[in-house]
């Protein structure tokens, strides 16, 4: 099944952008990620609501190339802020015409799950979306109770959060043979990174990094533990 809320929802959105954006240098898709709108956005600032181009794209051909049509169970977003890659997940379900599968995305801050249900409507994209609200620590054993194939880390970025949440989420990702996708883990520094390298001495498993994307702490990791 194809939806292109999303992209009508960005050219409306980002109708002023800079016209200067070479366009002709965005790459093309055959999926319905809206590559172009989201290069355009890309070039038009810089901050910490979600992660940009190119790593949503690494996200949807993430989970459009690991998932399967009929995969089970829950998506997981831990931060959702407003919502931005929320619909690019649930873009990615859609087009797998995985109906089987469900996006929960937990947020403990309640003006960004306002902005990001206004959001989710623009692009009438958010239909199925499950938001949950609170801290992701006291949500998650309350909410999270089958498998889950695919789990975006992206709240607090502190080391012993992240190492939390994974550990919540450990189970029930193995249980579904999934995968962890993580932002902002560049650099010898940065927290999530150092969650990384423990979560590897702890659990073993494989670890790919994509320093090349991703803003302010750039960088996305995947991590499938072993099964
Ligand atoms: C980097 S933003 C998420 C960006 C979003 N995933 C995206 O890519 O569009 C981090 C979000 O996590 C939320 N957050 C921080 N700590 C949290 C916690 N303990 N539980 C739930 N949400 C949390 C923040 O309020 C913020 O909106």
């Amino acid at each position: 099944m194809t939806n292109t809320g999303l992209a009508k929802y960005l050219a409306k959105r980002f109708a002023h952008v800079d016209s200067s954006v070479n366009r002709s240098e965005a790459p093309r898709s055959r999926d319905s990620l809206p590559v172009g709108a989201l290069w355009e956005l890309t070039a038009q600032g810089r901050h910490g609501m979600t992660m940009f181009y190119p790593a949503w794209s690494l996200l949807y051909y993430t989970i459009r190339c690991r998932l399967m049509p009929d995969s089970e169970g829950l998506l997981i977003e831990t931060g959702t802020n407003r919502g931005m890659t929320s619909l690019v997940i649930e873009q990615a379900r859609l087009d797998l015409g995985a109906d089987k599968l469900r996006l929960l995305t937990f947020e403990i801050d309640r003006q960004n799950i306002k902005a990001a249900r206004v959001n989710w409507k623009s692009a009438d994209l958010g239909q199925q979306i499950e938001i949950v609200p609170g801290n992701t620590l006291e949500t998650i054993p309350q909410h999270v109770n089958e498998p889950v194939p695919f789990a975006f880390i992206d709240s607090c970025h502190e080391t012993n959060h992240v190492l939390a949440e994974v550990e919540l989420l450990l189970p029930w990702v193995i249980k579904a043979k999934g995968l962890l996708y993580f932002d902002n883990t560049n650099s010898g520094n940065a927290a999530a990174g150092r969650a990384l390298d423990i979560l590897v001495e702890r659990h073993g498993g494989d670890l790919i990094h994509f320093p090349n994307c991703s803003i302010t702490t750039p960088g996305n990791s995947i991590w499938a533990p072993q099964a």
